[in-house]
């Protein structure tokens, strides 16, 4: 039941997003990774709908005679509750279907994140799901004489410029940015409304490959508003490198949108609408918009669904947040590990999109809802992910 209600969501934003023009047409600006690139790129083709099968890497059979049923789990940290919920179902499902699971957290530092894979690498762990940190970062652990014999799944993040990464299982994160784009468009109404209102940016870690999608899917919503002139960038930060928040840290978002309040809004100039792509920046806007902000309250994005921003929802603090479906997404990923295990094919259903530098890798992708206001206690509470307690 809660099932075809998420499904439908997803259908009205999909329809959501061809009344407002961003048809598959206008899609075609994603790229598939995004760092180190400017902030148009090329396409490359349009991802599939259809799961497919891939036969697995030639040359690293899925099932090597002695594979050892250990597996490594390697997610940037514990302190947020989205990375906690991934690893601990990931953990149970596979510890139910018999694997040794090794699961680490590395407090956001990349050295750290190294140091375990290396170690889960020399433990015997033939199968590892990765969150990078820094995309770009893993490339040497990654390639040690074992490589041939691991088959690494890149989790939600892909990590960049190696080939050693065998499957990819994340949510489409063009499309995120897209549905926050979108609501912003409609919480404005800025089709039937004369504006101009005011527009401040605020993008993810520079070193995260999602954190570009996110904005592209977002800046392609908004970018014909911007160039109108209908929303207004006091600021006149907008390319993705002035905009981007180190390791999507709250504090890092709390200053610098204290700093935007204090130069451009101090005299009580709304600002109508601050776009940020996940939870943790969210919170640092929230933050900062409590200090000496004294304008109308603005439409605020977010996604990840954490506990403190869904009080910021019920709070009429933050207006949305996406949520990626951690059951779903770490689900996949442990069927991922079973099929790789079993030298079964490994079910994806992108074979063209997310090219990594060094090779197109096959993913996963599953599907995401926009939550407000109005939904929040229907996906979120009658979805089993919070009770009421967690959220009071
Ligand atoms: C990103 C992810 C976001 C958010 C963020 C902070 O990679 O796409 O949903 O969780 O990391 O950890």
């Amino acid at each position: 039941m809660l099932k075809r209600f998420v499904s439908l969501i997803v259908t009205a934003s999909v329809l959501m997003l061809m009344a407002c023009g961003c048809s598959s047409e206008s899609r075609k600006t994603r790229g598939s990774n995004y760092l180190g690139r400017d902030t148009d790129f090329a396409f490359l083709t349009e991802e599939t709908d259809e799961p497919v099968l891939d036969p697995g890497k030639p040359g690293k059979p899925n099932k090597p005679a002695d594979l050892p049923k250990k597996v490594g789990i390697s997610l940037p940290t514990k302190n947020l509750i989205r990375w906690s919920r991934d690893g601990e179902l990931m953990k149970k499902e596979l510890e139910s279907a018999g694997f040794t699971v090794d699961l680490q957290y590395a407090n956001n530092d990349t050295s750290i994140q190294e140091s375990q894979i290396a170690s889960m690498i020399a433990s015997d762990c033939r199968i590892l799901v990765i969150a990078p940190i820094d995309a770009r970062s893993l490339n040497k652990v990654l390639n040690t004489p074992k490589s041939n014999e691991i088959t690494v799944i890149s989790y939600d993040r892909l990590i960049l410029d190696t080939d050693a990464v065998d499957y990819y299982v994340s949510i489409d994160n063009y499309l995120i940015g897209t549905l926050q784009g979108l609501y912003i468009v409609n919480a404005l109404d800025l089709d039937n409304t004369p504006g101009p209102y005011n527009l401040e940016i605020f993008a993810g870690d520079p070193g995260d490959n999602n954190g570009g999608f996110f904005f592209n899917g977002a800046m392609d919503v908004l970018r014909p508003y911007i160039d109108s002139g209908k929303l207004n960038i006091l600021s006149g930060q907008k390319k993705y490198d002035d905009v981007t928040t180190l390791e999507w840290r709250t504090e890092q978002a709390q200053n610098r949108m204290e700093a935007l309040i204090a130069t451009y809004y101090s005299d009580g100039t709304t600002i109508d609408a601050v776009l940020c792509p996940n939870d943790t920046i969210a919170l640092g806007v929230v933050n900062a918009l409590q200090g000496t902000y004294t304008g109308k309250y603005p439409v605020i994005t977010g996604a990840d669904c954490d506990i403190a921003n869904v009080k910021c929802i019920m709070a009429s603090q933050q207006s949305m947040s996406v949520f990626k479906d951690s059951s779903i997404m770490a689900h996949r990923a442990a069927q991922m590990v079973q099929e790789i295990y079993d030298g079964k094919t490994v079910q994806v259903n992108d074979t063209s999109t997310y090219n990594n530098g060094a090779k197109t890798v096959p993913a996963f992708l599953v599907d995401s809802v926009v939550v407000d206001i109005n939904n929040y206690e229907t996906i979120l509470i009658g979805g089993g992910i919070y009770t009421y307690n967690d959220l009071s």
